[in-house]
């Protein structure tokens, strides 16, 4: 039996005056997706530990970290004793990206890695079996509201088939551009963890997002499935 799609709202699209009720919100979230940016990695500078301090406090939704900076090997653990529970790292910015996944495992946190959109799944193969979950970027990191560039999809059922392939069954998260209108055809491509931000807070009710998102998510995992 196929695990249920986790829904992970990026509070990148939340109202930063006004954080604690937003993650009341979205409290019937699987995940809260919290995107960090360097300024460096990125064209755009967000949150560190402190946030994610605070966001601990007043949520008990799991923290899926999205490591959007140029040395994360040095900086994970600030956000592991900030109390992260998931910490994907950018294949692009990881000079030792074995050692870094192994160090958050053995830390107790779940690791895992990310691709940016013109970075190839085929470079996966070697690590495939050290990560508990992959991120495909299904934009270019740094804003939210961008619209999902398409060759995702392809990309997703090739990681499908390198898993297949190592018999292992990391999750797979899909960020950016993520909507009711595509979802379907990003879970029926073989993600299960989904990433939404303008999606969920630009509307005026988040709560009824997340669980319009989540169901159209497992509609689309059954036809998967059949
Ligand atoms: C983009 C971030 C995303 C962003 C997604 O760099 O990693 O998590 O918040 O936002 P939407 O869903 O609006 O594309
Ligand atoms: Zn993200």
């Amino acid at each position: 039996m196929t695990a249920p799609v986790k829904i992970a709202p990026s509070i990148l699209s939340a109202d930063m005056a006004y954080l604690a009720r937003d993650l009341g919100y979205i409290a019937n979230a699987d995940l809260i997706h919290f995107d960090v940016m360097d300024g460096h990695f990125t064209d755009n500078l967000t949150f560190g530990p402190d946030i994610l301090r605070a966001v601990k406090r007043v949520s008990t939704v799991p923290c899926d970290v999205h490591m959007m900076v140029s040395d994360p090997d040095h900086t994970v653990d600030w956000f592991i004793d900030a109390g992260a529970d998931i910490i994907t790292v950018h294949w692009e910015a990881s000079r030792h990206l074995h050692r870094t996944l192994h160090h958050i495992r053995e830390r107790g946190v779940k690791a895992g890695v990310v691709l940016n959109p013109a970075t190839p799944v085929s470079l996966l193969e070697p690590i495939i079996e050290d990560v508990d979950i992959v991120l495909l970027m299904s934009v270019n990191p740094g804003f939210g509201g961008q619209r999902f560039i398409p060759q995702t999809l392809e990309k997703i059922r090739e990681l499908g088939a390198i898993c297949a392939r190592h018999r292992v069954s990391p999750m797979i998260e899909v960020d950016g551009g993520i909507s009711a209108a595509n979802i379907g055809e990003v879970v029926r491509a073989g993600a299960n963890v989904i990433v939404a931000g303008s999606a969920i807070f630009v509307p005026a009710d988040p709560a009824t997002e997340v669980e319009r998102l989540r169901n159209l998510a497992n509609e689309a995992l059954t036809e998967r499935r059949a």
